[in-house]
């Protein structure tokens, strides 16, 4: 950073002691290197523009970057993180797939002198991962049950309600978080009979949904409505993604939700996705988690740079994040809950997406 700083101030002064901007052409930022980004899947719109941040960012501080997308495939990525060691990357950021899957690779990085970051997810069961650059997991989860307490205004009415529970891919620690979150708001209105899970279906293992992948979600949800529902209506639904809400959504309207004067159940989100921000400004989606991506990508280069100029990266949590063999050292932000009624200030206002985007069909 420091010597980044004295580069950029260079620049200043020959622009300045040039006289005018015109002729003056800048010296080409110094060339630190190649950093490899290893990312999971291009599915989710979300990690396309993680990833096009964080190339951006590294080459605003003189990085090269190679970028590989994994398509969801645990062997794939594994397989691209073992080439970026071979290739010698100066330092690697991995979006996990499986975080229990990169022990061994890893291993191959901290022979080879290759600091890791663990983007957004924790790589788990290893201790060759320097730093995790996330988002406060569990205050996801309590915003989006704060969304289903304030949507069916629970500390005031009566119920009892109808709840159905998703939750993320049990191979991704930061499920778990999320749900952990979300049972701490709701699990007093849960023993006290204000909310239903008609289903049965409460433990982890039992909502989780591989791969984070919609379309699990909406058979899911297709078949807890054709065997526990009749002619009760669902009132709320607890998802942890956008992905996952747009196939609930789906399995709802296909059963005649949102249509003939029957309401559309409380449906929560995560990760501000335009499609699904568009279904919010339509009111069918209630609310997401939105989580910007921009601000996590210069935290993890701003990680990646500190480490590999010899600095200490900024942390603000070395408790939390254990991954079975250590403490992560960790950069947590705060997570911001979007609904009908801020979206336009929070994602227009905020520059993440143009009305225009959002108005588009
Ligand atoms: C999680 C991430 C969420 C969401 C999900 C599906 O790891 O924290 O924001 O993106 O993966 O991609």
């Amino acid at each position: 950073m420091a010597r980044w700083l004295a580069w950029t101030a260079t620049v200043t002064l020959l622009a300045a002691t040039a006289g005018c901007g015109d002729d003056f052409e800048p010296p080409a930022a110094p060339d630190r290197g190649v950093i490899g980004l290893a990312m999971p899947t291009k599915a989710s719109t979300r990690w396309i523009g993680d990833g096009e941040n964080m190339v951006k960012q590294f080459e605003l501080l003189g990085y090269r970057t190679t970028m590989q997308y994994a398509d969801d495939d645990v062997q794939r990525q594994v397989d691209q993180i073992d080439d970026m060691v071979g290739a010698k990357v100066k330092a690697l950021v991995v979006g996990a797939i499986d975080g229990t899957a990169l022990k061994s690779v890893l291993g191959k990085a901290a022979q080879a002198g290759i600091p890791v970051i663990a983007y957004d997810r924790l790589i788990r069961d290893t201790g060759d991962v320097a730093y995790y650059a996330t988002f406060d997991n569990f205050k996801v989860g309590v915003e989006q049950a704060g969304a289903i307490v304030d949507g069916l205004e629970l500390r005031t009415a009566r119920g009892p309600f109808n709840l159905e529970l998703f939750a993320g891919s049990p191979d991704d620690n930061n499920a778990t978080f999320f749900f952990n979150g979300a049972m701490s708001v709701l699990k007093p209105y849960l023993s006290a009979g204000k909310l239903v899970v008609r289903s049965g279906e409460t433990k982890f293992a039992e909502v989780a949904t591989m791969r984070w992948d919609g379309a699990v979600a909406q058979k899911r949800m297709a078949r807890l409505l054709r065997s526990d529902y009749g002619n009760a209506r669902v009132d709320a639904v607890l998802s942890p993604y956008d992905g996952i809400s747009r196939g609930i959504l789906t399995a709802l309207e296909e059963a005649g939700y949102g249509a003939r004067g029957r309401a559309l159940p409380v449906l929560t989100g995560q990760d501000a996705e335009l499609e699904s921000v568009k279904l919010i400004a339509a009111g069918r989606q209630t609310e997401t988690v939105y989580k910007d991506t921009r601000e996590l990508a210069k935290v993890a280069v701003q990680m990646t740079n500190a480490v590999l100029t010899g600095e200490e990266p900024l942390v603000n949590d070395t408790e939390q994040y254990h991954n079975g063999v250590e403490a992560v050292p960790t950069f947590l932000l705060q997570p911001v809950n979007v609904d009908r009624s801020n979206y336009k200030r929070v994602l227009v206002d905020g520059g993440y997406y143009t009305a225009d985007q959002i108005a588009a069909s």
